[in-house]
């Protein structure tokens, strides 16, 4: 098959693939997260639009990135059927289309697990952000038991050829603070999805 219709599939598919985690928990984490965003605010990799019900009515302006056109198809019909004003932006994490220091707040949910460099998006989230501004995340990363973490190196490659380039092998909380200055972070757990992705991090952390 190739990745074009792969990728398309795998759009179609992730809400189901989700709905067992989103009920178990992550609906809840996403609403409580996005309370925190304000004024101008930039999704990256906003996938099918999942985050979109829980954003507060007084984000000024929203900015939705998603590379993918499969997925970002799914999006634009999220937004038409949400009835909220949103800019649908066809780009990867590492080319945001807006000025340095422009953004109040950045959202990424489940997404530096896939871009190709982390590093390279955390600069961009940090390029677009003003001084002060929040990154709001929630990303499942490498564990810190012994066992998990070995099956997640060991299993990595074929996760990533399942799940369109998702890497499960990933210390991200590491990543971020060597960019951005941590505000607060939760470890928790993302019930009802495969242990690999399970260990997560939910926080905040600032320019
Ligand atoms: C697991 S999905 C998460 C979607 C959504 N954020 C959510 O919380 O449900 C990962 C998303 O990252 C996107 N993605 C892949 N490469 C990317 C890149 N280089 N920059 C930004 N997003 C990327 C994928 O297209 C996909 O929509």
């Amino acid at each position: 098959m190739s990745s074009d219709r792969w990728e398309r599939l795998v759009s179609s598919v992730y809400d189901p693939f989700l709905w067992l985690g989103e009920r178990r928990g992550m609906r809840d984490r996403r609403a409580a997260l996005l309370r925190a965003a304000r004024g101008r605010t930039l999704e990256i990799g906003a996938g099918t639009g999942l985050n979109l019900p829980h954003y507060p009515s007084d984000v000024d302006e929203l900015l939705l990135t998603e590379p993918s056109p499969a997925m970002a198809s799914s999006l634009h019909r999220r937004v038409s059927g949400v009835g909220r004003p949103a800019t649908v932006l066809t780009v990867p994490a590492t080319e945001l289309p807006v000025e340095d220091s422009s953004v109040d707040t950045v959202v990424s949910t489940l997404v530096l697990c896939t871009v190709p460099d982390a590093s390279a998006a955390l600069a961009e989230i940090a390029r677009v952000l003003r001084p002060g501004g929040h990154f709001l995340f929630c990303e499942h990363i490498l564990s810190d038991r012994q066992v998990l973490a070995a099956a997640q190196r060991r299993l990595a490659r074929p996760w990533a050829a399942f799940a369109i380039g998702c890497r499960c092998d990933r210390p991200l909380l590491d990543t971020i603070t060597s960019t951005l200055r941590l505000d607060r972070v939760e470890h928790s757990t993302w019930r009802g999805m495969p242990p690999l992705v399970r260990p997560l991090i939910t926080g905040s952390a600032v320019r």
